[in-house]
């Protein structure tokens, strides 16, 4: 396996439930390493251009009005196999099917709140992770 980079969002409902560190500490004990970090509260435009891809999606305006109720946290995510590894760890999109133990399944209640948003794709990592962080604001690991 290669190491790998992958976006992650620590949802709205997950910060006010006052989960990052929870959440951030399952891909820490996972094997991931944090190399970009920041807190946002996003923009109409910035939610709905980062979900773009589902704009002809009938939850689109719903998902782009959640990402906007509350701050959000997003991380890079460094580590061998990180996107499989993150999506192992976040549990299935819709909570009620993830599996005993993830993130989703043990903080989140409905697919329109699901707590995380990982990458899905090497090509998307890159993309997602471009949309938010520049070059310069990502640390690879140097100890
Ligand atoms: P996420 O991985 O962030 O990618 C798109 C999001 O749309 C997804 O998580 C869900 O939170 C949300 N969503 C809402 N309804 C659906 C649905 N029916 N199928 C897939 N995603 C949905």
């Amino acid at each position: 396996m290669t190491i790998e980079r992958t976006l992650s969002i620590i949802k709205p409902d997950a910060v006010a439930k006052n989960v990052v560190g929870d959440i951030i500490s399952r891909f820490e004990k996972g094997g991931l390493n944090v190399v970009a970090l920041k807190m946002a509260h996003l923009s109409k435009d910035q939610a709905g251009g980062f979900y773009e891809v589902h704009k002809e999606r009938p939850f689109y305006n719903d998902l782009v009005e959640f990402m906007t109720s509350g701050p959000v946290v997003i991380q890079v995510l460094e580590g061998e196999g990180a996107i499989a590894k993150n999506r192992e760890l976040m549990g299935a999109t819709n909570p009620a099917d993830a599996a005993a133990g993830t993130i989703r399944a043990d903080f989140a209640k409905t697919v329109d709140e699901n707590a995380v948003h990982g990458s899905d794709a090497p090509e998307t990592a890159k993309a997602e992770i471009a949309f938010f962080f520049s070059d310069d604001e990502v640390c690879p690991r140097t100890r």
